[in-house]
């Protein structure tokens, strides 16, 4: 869909979410009129047609100080939308735009409302094959999913070498993996704690749906019998560590979530004696010629079909519930924010 600009007065007024911190140290959420004054130094102004709720988000939502110091706060880390003015010469008034990442909705007024101002060195210019919305069903969830998927490729893994393990695999990371590693022929074994997801991650083409409770709890021996060939973790915690424990030899694991715990332990003796491979990955702080390469995969040749089928469309009347959902790991899919709701 083509996307006008709103008249003159709304880009000027426009409405967001903002969280306050209350006296007692509680936290508020409450839909409000924001004038384009306030909004933080930059050389970009963006409206905001669509956004989409990722876990982060939730935390800032929740006043989680990691995410985010200084509240009244408009959170949203994601956002595709139209250039209202920019004064990088590569920009132009209507040009359809994304931001990811960065400071976007971490201490930087966010997606969650209605206009933006960043820095042009944050922004992507809209992939061919993507809308705004397919964009933002992907978002910063779909964008890390492909990360963890290259890097995997790039340390040699391939679909001949076994299955492969997709953890937290009804949240929007996992349910992306499991769709670009299947669509990329390798055999996908998902690990979910939702009955009601098995269905459609196995719709997305997992081989397998496993119980995620079998690979959380603690495990205190120093190896366990070679599984996976690959995995992309979204868990943390124990579920990672039991992840290196049952990497097949010479396999590797792309880490990029903590939704069980920052924390893990293992031992060296899977990197010594089976060679295994511990990838970090970060889609935040990437530079962003990256970023704009992969959106452009993720809009061509690793485009998903089935985008519109893990979609949960909302407006600012469902936002509250609907992180308050991913907050506590009920995210069954991707939540997708019409601004102009
Ligand atoms: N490194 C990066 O750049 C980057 C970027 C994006 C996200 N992340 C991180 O990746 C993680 C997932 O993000 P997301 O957007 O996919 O979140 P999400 O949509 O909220 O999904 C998280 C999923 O994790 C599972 N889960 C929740 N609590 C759990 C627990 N206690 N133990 C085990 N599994 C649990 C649930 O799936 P099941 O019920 O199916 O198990 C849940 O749906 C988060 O930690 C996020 O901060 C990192």
């Amino acid at each position: 869909m083509n996307h006008q600009l709103r008249a003159d007065r709304q880009l000027q007024e426009f409405k967001a979410l903002q969280v306050s911190e209350g006296s007692e140290g509680e936290y508020n959420a409450v839909v409000v009129e924001r004038s384009v004054d306030d909004l933080p130094q930059g050389d970009t102004l963006i409206q905001v047609n669509y956004s989409s709720l990722n876990f982060k988000d939730a935390m800032s939502f929740s006043g989680n100080k990691a995410v985010t110091r200084q509240y009244p706060h408009t959170p949203g880390i994601d956002a595709a939308g139209t250039v209202v003015s920019s004064a990088d010469a590569g920009l132009s008034a209507g040009d359809e735009v994304l931001v990811i990442g960065y400071d976007l909705g971490m201490n930087t007024s966010g997606g969650f409302g209605q206009m933006i101002r960043v820095p042009s060195e944050w922004v992507v210019k809209l992939p061919s094959g993507l809308s705004q919305k397919e964009s933002m069903i992907l978002g910063t969830a779909g964008f890390t999913a492909a990360l963890c998927v290259e890097k995997l490729l790039l340390n040699g893994v391939q679909p001949s070498q076994g299955r492969v393990l997709v953890t937290g695999a009804s949240g929007g990371v996992g349910m992306i993996a499991v769709a670009l590693l299947s669509k990329l022929g390798f055999d996908v074994v998902a690990s979910t704690g939702k009955q009601e997801a098995h269905a459609r991650l196995t719709e997305l083409g997992a081989s397998e749906v496993v119980d995620r409770n079998v690979l959380g709890e603690e495990n205190t021996r120093p190896m366990l019998k070679e599984d996976w060939a690959a995995a992309v973790d979204v868990v943390g915690g124990d579920t990672l560590s039991n992840v290196i424990k049952s990497l097949r030899y010479g396999g590797s694991v792309a880490a990029c979530g903590l939704v069980q715990s920052p924390s893990f332990t293992t031992t060296v003796l899977p990197f010594i004696l089976r060679g295994v491979n511990l990838l970090g990955v970060d889609s935040v702080q990437l530079p962003i010629e990256t970023k704009r390469r992969l959106w452009n995969k993720l809009g061509a040749q690793w485009k998903l079909d089935q985008l519109e089928n893990i979609c949960t469309d909302i407006g600012f009347a469902e936002l509250d519930a609907s992180l308050a959902q991913v907050l506590k790991g009920g995210a069954n899919g991707r939540f997708v924010l019409d601004l102009n709701s």
